[in-house]
C-alpha cells in the first residue's frame, strides 16, 4: 500500500493567542505546501530514519491515533519549520489523512489537532483546521455561519466556520529564527495570569478578529490593513513579538496597507498584506530576512497518490 496527500501551509490572518483563550481568529490557507507518502513497512521509519517519539513526535502520535501499523513515512515540505506558517499542522494533517486513507474532512481536522495537542501542550484547532479546509476560516467558541465542523478540546467546544478570502497578495517575512509554538503559547498564558493588560489585549484582539470578518465580507482592504497594524500592537503587548520582527514590519510598512507578525511569534514570520508585493519582498531581503510573495485562496488537503 502507498497512499499520499499534501496540505497547504497557513497565515493567521487575526487572533493567533487569542485563539487559545477561546477568542475568534480568522487565518488563511496560501500556496507553499507539504506533501507525505505512507507505505507499508516493517517498521517505523520517518525520511528513511527510524522513528522516535522525543524526536518526531507529530508522527509518533499520528500514528498512536490512527493506530496505524508500521509505516515509512516521507515528507517533501515547501513550508519552513518553525516559521510560523503551519508547518506542522500541514504535515499532521497530510500523515493523518495518509493513514486514514478515506478520513472525512472533520475527522482527520480532529485527528491532527489531538496530534498536535499531544506533540506541542495547549492549541487551539486553527492550523489543523486550516491546513484541511484551505481558502479560509473563522475559528469561534459561537456558533458560525457556514460551519466546517466542530473541534472538542480540553477547554471546550470551537467551530469552524469557512471564510470567502479571495486572492490577496501576501508577502511573508521569515525572520530566520525558528520559534516553538509551545512555549510561547505558555508565555502568554503566565502573562495573562499576571497582567490585567495582558488580559485585556487578548480581549481586543478578539473584538478585531470580528472587524475583520465584516471587512473581508466587504472586500476592504484598506481597513483590514489597518486592523493588522492594531493586531500587532497587540501581540507585542502579550509578549510574542520581537526586535526582529518589528524591524520588519517597519521595512514593509511603506509598500503595504498593514503588516503584522504570524502564528506563535518569538521568531517565525511577519505577513504585509500589499499590492507591491515585488518592493515589500526587496524590503524584508534587505533586512536579511527570506521574502515569500503568496498568494492567499489556497486548496486544502489533497489527495496526491493512491495506489492499492
Ligand atoms: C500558532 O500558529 C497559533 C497559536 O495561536 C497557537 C494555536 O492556536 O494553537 C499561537
Amino acid at each position: 500500500m502507498m497512499r499520499s496527500y499534501s496540505a497547504p501551509a497557513k497565515v493567521i490572518l487575526f487572533g493567533e493567542h487569542a485563539v487559545v483563550f477561546g477568542e475568534p481568529a480568522i487565518s488563511a490557507a496560501i500556496d507553499l505546501r507539504s506533501r507525505v507518502t505512507v507505505r507499508d513497512s516493517a517498521e517505523n521509519l520517518l525520511n528513511g530514519m527510524p522513528l522516535r517519539r522525543d524526536s518526531s513526535p507529530y508522527a509518533f502520535h499520528a500514528l498512536e491515533l490512527t493506530e496505524s501499523s508500521p509505516m515509512e513515512i516521507t515528507v517533501e515540505s515547501a513550508i519552513p519549520a518553525g516559521g510560523g506558517l503551519g508547518s506542522s499542522a500541514a504535515f499532521s494533517v497530510s500523515l493523518v489523512a495518509s493513514l486514514l486513507g478515506n478520513g472525512s474532512p472533520g475527522r482527520v481536522a480532529e485527528l491532527a489537532f489531538n496530534v498536535e495537542l499531544r506533540s506541542q501542550g495547549r492549541a487551539s484547532p486553527i492550523d489543523t483546521s486550516t491546513a484541511v479546509h484551505g481558502q479560509g476560516i473563522f475559528v469561534s467558541r459561537e456558533t458560525v455561519a457556514n460551519e466546517l465542523w466542530q473541534i472538542s478540546g480540553p477547554s471546550g467546544i470551537w467551530h469552524i466556520g469557512d471564510i470567502r478570502i479571495g486572492r490577496m497578495n501576501i508577502v511573508i517575512g521569515y525572520s530566520g529564527q525558528g520559534a516553538a509554538t509551545g512555549p510561547m503559547v505558555e508565555r502568554v498564558r503566565k502573562l495573562c495570569e499576571r497582567f490585567e493588560v495582558a488580559r485585556e489585549a487578548i480581549s481586543e484582539i478578539g473584538s478585531i478578529s470580528l472587524e475583520a470578518k465584516r471587512a473581508l465580507e466587504r472586500n476592504d482592504i484598506v481597513t483590514l490593513g489597518s486592523l493588522m497594524d492594531r493586531n500587532q500592537k497587540l501581540l507585542s503587548v502579550v509578549g510574542v513579538s520581537t526586535r526582529r520582527l518589528e524591524k520588519l514590519i517597519q521595512a514593509v510598512a511603506p509598500y503595504s496597507y498593514g503588516a503584522k507578525l504570524t502564528g506563535a511569534g518569538g521568531g517565525g514570520s511577519i505577513i504585509a498584506l500589499t499590492d507591491r508585493p515585488e518592493k515589500a519582498a526587496g524590503a524584508i531581503s534587505l533586512l536579511g530576512g527570506v521574502p515569500y510573495i503568496c498568494r492567499t485562496g489556497e486548496t486544502g488537503l489533497r489527495r496526491e497518490e493512491d495506489e492499492g
